[in-house]
């Protein structure tokens, strides 16, 4: 049981990876709050995991004061907050950046940039006070280099690499530390539509060295092991998780050469 009695708030955990994550930081022991827009799935996350220690809002991450809020009532109930996983993010509708229109680019700026600052700061500055905290925030492989069509995303997951950089610097010294993980194509969550149809499975896996989408169960573990005390070490950094994906062409001039002998 690593996060035995540890209050952890998750971020638009009660659908997607978020609940996924929810489900094992249970498992370990620990205390799980959650924040959600959809009343019905706040509803079901309370029904599934009724009996167990859970705190689950209908809170929108772009809503300070409901933020802030959320963060009392968490601390109020179980004394404390070690662990925050910014969780909550939504992608734009995948066209050119000349075609995104503006509030498609707001929205995703607000929930994935704005949302996630709101949760560190209000969540935060209960860790400062306590001088224990832990930050684990969501991003993603594209934010590293960008990606065709995902410009508000892009952006949006880059800011919260630096954002960890800047904490870092920060709030070392309340004993308050952050890393981000940038998660490649994962088999779930918001990818649950498209891996339904076998070809955007096999599209998504031959962009991979590895062959394959990453399981939601290895993006849970990952995301535990951030938490954890074995990574306490790990402070400002992003950590990529794309079974190699980064910087790769799967048309490597190797294999050219290969196929013109
Ligand atoms: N799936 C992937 O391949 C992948 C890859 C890299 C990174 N990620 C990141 O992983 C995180 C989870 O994604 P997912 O795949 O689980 O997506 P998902 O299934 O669409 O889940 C997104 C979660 O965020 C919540 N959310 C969205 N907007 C919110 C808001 N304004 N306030 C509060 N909660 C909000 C949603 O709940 P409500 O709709 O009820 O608000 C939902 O619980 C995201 O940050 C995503 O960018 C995913």
């Amino acid at each position: 049981m690593r996060f035995k009695e540890q209050v952890v708030f998750i971020t638009g955990g009660a659908k997607g990876l978020g609940k996924a994550i929810a489900k094992e930081f249970l498992a370990e022991g620990a205390y799980v709050g959650v924040n959600g827009r959809n009343a019905e799935a706040i509803k079901r996350f309370e029904e599934e995991f009724k009996g167990q220690p859970v705190l689950a809002f209908n809170t929108d991450v772009t809503d300070y004061e409901g933020m802030e809020r959320v963060a009392a009532k968490v601390v109020e109930k179980w004394g404390k907050v070690d662990i925050l996983i910014n969780n909550a993010g939504v992608v734009n509708p995948l066209v050119p950046l000349e075609k995104i229109k503006k509030e498609d680019f707001d929205k995703v700026i607000d929930i994935n940039l704005k949302g996630t600052f709101y949760a560190i700061q209000t969540f935060g500055k209960r860790m400062i006070e306590a001088r224990n905290g832990r930050i684990v925030s969501i991003s993603s492989q594209v934010g590293l280099f960008g990606e065709k069509g995902f410009l508000p995303y892009t952006i949006s997951k880059s800011a919260l690499m630096v954002m960890a950089r800047s904490l870092a610097y920060e709030w070392s010294k309340y004993g308050v530390t952050i890393c981000t993980l940038a998660p490649g194509f994962i088999k779930g969550g918001m990818n649950e539509g498209l891996i339904r149809k076998e070809v955007f499975v096999e599209f998504l896996s031959k962009k991979t060295p590895i062959g394959r989408m990453c399981t939601v169960e290895e993006l849970v573990s990952c995301v535990l092991f951030l938490a954890s005390k074995d990574a306490q070490y790990i402070n400002g950094e992003t950590i990529t998780m794309d079974g190699g994906m980064t910087g790769y062409t799967p048309d490597s001039l190797l294999d050219f050469i290969g196929k013109g002998k």
